[in-house]
């Protein structure tokens, strides 16, 4: 009798006997061509084929995303075993940002001399076509034991950020799983190079304004914007979620707003002062957000070299910082009759 065991049990005997043929000889583990590197999971359409991307960090290096962020990259290549970005200097390397909750790490890339991830070139099959490709197995984290898997855990905006699993690992982050994926070498040799348009904000900075207020040029001189006189304090670029790597999410969660084209940190200050919060903070450009509390883990370094993450120019003003990528322009109203000075960075 055909049931629906059965037909299921049909479809997958076909499925493998119509598995494309694996050559036998291995593959070297350099690859000289450039490539980009696709994401697959098959069971998984929310990542399923996307391609990774660089977002620029600190420090030169460059972080992984699949989605809406980021800037497609066209020209990795493979140096026994580790997967290179020439242009940039950088090389795939696993660490920082471990995760109590799944105990994922972060795999990003960089120039300095952090642990390496060493991947395998084999051949596999294409998961919708059949057809052969080649695929990065992972094989171990260096200086770590052997084993463990790359995944994708969703991060902000709509994007996925890369990961470490360990080996055996089965604990899972129910509000964010990280997403166990397959990474193929997709070459490029007869693409046409990447667009230097290809950028990763959506975001543009009008040159002219057709309001009645003139519009401030030049670019920011200062690591902050000086708003004391207004009763506000700088507190410095505090982390979100993504860099602190704890929860909540938003580090001020109480109201917020976005402007693509008029955002500024007074307006934000306003916005929250309007909505009854004593802390303001915006972000990416364009984002203002309030709350009335800062999680300790989330209170902004002082030191100088902190402010370095916070430097997205504002829709509003290209003379101010608004933020930057997951991190905020932090402010605090003063309370009454105290002096309001920002803080100290060294
Ligand atoms: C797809 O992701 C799920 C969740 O991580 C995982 O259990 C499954 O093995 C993955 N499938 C493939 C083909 O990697």
């Amino acid at each position: 009798m055909i049931n629906r065991r059965t037909i299921s049990a049909l479809l997958a005997g076909a499925a493998v006997s119509s598995a494309c043929t694996i050559p036998t000889e291995p593959l070297d583990n350099n690859i000289a061509y450039p490539f980009r590197a696709q994401v697959q999971n098959a069971t998984r359409l929310e990542v399923h084929n996307q391609y990774l991307n660089l977002l620029v960090a600190g420090g030169g290096d460059h972080h992984l995303f699949i989605g809406p962020v980021g800037v497609p990259t066209y020209d990795l290549t493979l140096v026994d075993g580790v997967v290179n970005h020439v242009p940039n200097g950088v090389r795939l390397v696993i660490g920082g940002e471990f995760s109590e909750i799944d105990h994922t790490t972060k795999l990003f890339s960089t120039g300095r001399g952090d642990d390496r991830a060493i991947f395998e070139p084999t051949y596999g099959c294409n998961p919708d076509t059949d057809e052969l490709q080649i695929e990065l197995q992972f094989v171990t984290w260096q200086n770590h034991p052997t084993g463990g898997h790359i995944c994708v855990r969703h991060a902000f905006d709509g994007s996925h950020e890369f990961r470490y699993s360990p080996p055996g690992n089965t604990l899972i982050d129910v509000n964010r799983e990280c997403i166990k994926v397959t990474l193929v070498v997709i070459p490029t040799t007869d693409l046409p190079p990447p667009s230097s348009s290809t950028t990763l904000s959506t975001v543009t900075i009008p040159a002219t304004s057709t309001s009645a207020a003139p519009t401030p040029t030049g670019t920011p001189t200062e690591a902050f914007t000086d708003l004391t006189a207004s009763g506000y304090r700088f507190l410095g670029c505090a982390p979100e979620e993504r860099w602190a790597n704890d929860g909540p999410f938003r580090t001020l969660s109480g109201a917020s707003e976005a402007s693509a084209d008029a955002m500024t940190n007074e307006r934000c200050l306003a916005f929250c002062e309007s909505q009854g919060f004593a802390y303001a903070g915006t972000e990416w450009r364009q984002e203002c957000w309030c709350g009335n509390e800062v999680a300790d883990t989330r209170v902004p370094a002082t030191t100088l070299a902190s402010l370095a993450a916070c430097d997205h120019v504002c829709t509003g003003d290209p003379t101010q910082f608004c933020g930057g990528d997951a991190w905020l322009s932090l402010y605090q109203k003063c309370a009454e009759g105290e002096a309001c000075e920002n803080v100290a960075f060294t």
